[in-house]
């Protein structure tokens, strides 16, 4: 995917949030093998490592123009590796991920085999947005499914994997009986304006879709799509509130 680390940190003071609350759940140990999927430019990765001392902290991210920006961050017991969620193997006493496992399809299979790379004794702890059924996120299914764009997607449509905390709860009891828990929070974000959901917007939900569109309609379909959000939100401020689900898990 053609990930853009200077449009991704545009918002990035509005992640550090929610890092905080799923890092709030960790058990701090010495000397922990720590593996984060989906570590983009590594700040955070950086930060686990921080608040785990003496661990032993491994970044992994499918993007190698995220991860280009990660190497900064290299130092004894933290490194980063090209690689996928997906396949991903090993045994680790954390397994952490922060707003990635919405980029990985059937978390019905994922969730189970994350579980399967934690050690006995160690945590999964996931974050991940939950805020695909948000209108600004609709919209964009929307206006892929106009002309011209419905032509140039080929009729494509980004189908959302993320289940429900039910769900998910389901699939932890599964793995880990009792010992998790999820939850789901609002996060909320104070934008400029409209505009602002758009530029939040096109360093995630519209990558996949720039991805698949050809350059020439870029343009298009950010106008077409701020110019309905200004429609929707025309006061200043605007309120934009995230959902964010995590969950977290210790392995008996
Ligand atoms: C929204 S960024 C999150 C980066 C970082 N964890 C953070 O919270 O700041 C999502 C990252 O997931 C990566 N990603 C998406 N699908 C992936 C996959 N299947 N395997 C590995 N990385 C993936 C992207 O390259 C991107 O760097």
């Amino acid at each position: 995917m053609p990930w853009n680390p200077g449009t991704y940190h545009k918002f990035q003071n509005e992640r550090f949030l929610p890092f905080e609350d799923v890092c709030s759940f960790l058990e701090v140990r010495d000397r922990l093998s720590v593996i984060d999927l989906g570590c983009g430019t590594g700040e955070l990765t950086e930060m686990l490592a921080d608040r785990l001392p003496g661990s032993i902290v491994l970044g992994v991210d499918s993007s190698p123009e995220m991860l280009e920006k990660a190497q900064k961050q290299v130092r004894p017991g933290l490194r980063f590796e090209l690689g996928t969620i997906e396949t991903v193997t090993g045994a680790w006493d954390v397994v952490f991920s922060h707003a990635a496992i919405h980029w990985v399809a059937n978390h019905r299979e994922l969730i189970p085999k994350l579980v399967g790379l934690v050690k006995p004794g160690g945590q999964l702890a996931v974050q991940l947005p939950s805020n695909q059924n948000h209108p600004a996120h609709l919209l964009i299914g929307e206006i892929a499914q106009e002309e011209p764009f419905q032509t140039a997607l080929g009729g494509w449509l980004r189908v959302s994997p993320v289940l429900n905390l039910g769900e998910y709860a389901e699939l932890l009891y599964q793995s880990v009986g009792n010992n998790f828990t999820v939850f789901e929070k609002v996060y909320p974000h104070i934008l400029k304006d409209a505009d602002a959901i758009a530029d939040w917007t096109s360093g995630t939900t519209l990558v996949p879709y720039f991805e698949r569109l050809p350059q020439a309609l870029h343009e298009a379909f950010q106008e077409r799509y701020r110019s309905r959000l200004r429609r929707m939100w025309p006061d200043t401020p605007v309120f934009y509130g995230f959902r964010r689900t995590i969950f977290v898990a210790s392995k008996p």
